[in-house]
């Protein structure tokens, strides 16, 4: 008997590594992509919305686009990431979409998708998480409904904004503070194991190569348009998906390595140093905490997206 598809929401901010994970989850066969809820962050909301209706529309991906939040609960931390291009795609340019938003907004189109699916509904939350914690205050009631939130934020070692601070956590660090305060299972693929599990830029080479396709062009393109740049693990001087990491825990969490931790989100403004920190502290878990991926694993979903969407034009 086949196993039932595992009902997803994605919360993101478009952005190069949101589209990479994007297109990974729409590609797997254990993930029923219901929808996507943008948020402001990587780049203006303005972006991030426009980014998310194109990228659906030229990939053919039967998942709705629920319209999130245009700012913070409180305000917003410093400045737009440049990593990603001035309009968060690295320079690809989509075909302008004309598809509108679903008819709810984000938080109330989560609430309504709890409700559906009966509390087997994952999260993954892979922007700022602005969207994530306005439907936990407006919703209360959604908290037993979810069944986790996979997040892309924080570190339990170095920031990349400030020596602590994660972007995704410091551009709403009292949101993020409500989601670790929720109670609801929670992962969280930081930088502790993002920044040394890059994919390549010899792997997505001979892969577009390999495919001669579209959507092998399109990966390598977007990949060689992100500056977040590392050498990972292997050695290799590499292009850090962020974002991919928590899409492939949901795929196959036994391909990953976690601990439990307790991590607590610094929201006082001592100094610049702690502002967004998730901060590991003693006490009872509440967080699986990803610490390593298996690089063959993690290829093979590329391989796998590629294959996915080969009939692209
Ligand atoms: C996170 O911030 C964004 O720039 C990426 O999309 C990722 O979600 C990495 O710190
Ligand atoms: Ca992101």
């Amino acid at each position: 008997m086949e196993d039932k598809k595992i009902p997803v929401i994605i919360d993101t901010d478009p952005g190069v590594d949101d589209a990479l994970a994007i297109m990974i989850a729409a590609a797997s066969d254990k993930i029923d992509l219901l929808g996507i809820t943008p948020v402001d962050g990587n780049v203006s909301a303005v972006f991030t919305h426009k980014n998310a209706l194109n990228l659906v529309s030229f990939l053919g991906i039967d998942a709705d686009v629920a319209e999130g939040g245009y700012d913070q609960l409180v305000y917003r931390y410093g400045r737009y990431a440049s990593s990603h291009g001035a309009e968060g795609m690295g320079g690809v340019e989509l075909p302008q979409s004309d598809r509108k938003f679903h008819e709810l907004r984000a938080w109330d189109y989560i609430y309504e998708k709890a409700k559906e699916h009966n509390g087997e509904l994952v999260i993954i939350a892979i922007g700022p998480l602005t969207n994530i914690a306005r439907t936990l205050i407006m919703h209360p009631d959604i908290k037993p409904m979810i069944k986790k939130i996979v997040m892309m934020g924080g570190s339990t070692e170095r920031g990349n904004v400030t020596p602590y601070a994660e972007f995704n956590f410091i551009v709403d660090p009292p949101a993020a503070k409500v989601v670790f305060e929720s109670g609801i299972p929670l992962v969280m693929a930081g930088l502790n194991v993002t920044l040394k599990t890059g994919i390549s830029f010899d792997f997505i080479g001979s892969l577009a190569k390999e495919s001669g396709s579209k959507i092998g062009g399109m990966l390598n393109e977007l990949i060689h348009g992100y500056s977040d740049v590392n050498i990972n693990k292997e050695g290799e001087k590499s292009s850090v998906v962020h974002d991919a990491i928590a899409v492939a825990y949901v795929i196959d969490p036994t391909k990953l390595e976690t601990e439990e931790d307790r991590i607590e989100i610094q929201t006082e403004r001592f100094c610049e140093g702690t502002w967004g920190q998730s901060k590991v502290v003693s006490g009872e878990p509440n967080c699986t905490v990803i610490t390593d991926i298996d690089m063959d694993y993690y290829r093979q979903l590329y391989r796998d997206t590629v294959e996915h969407f080969s009939n692209l034009k």
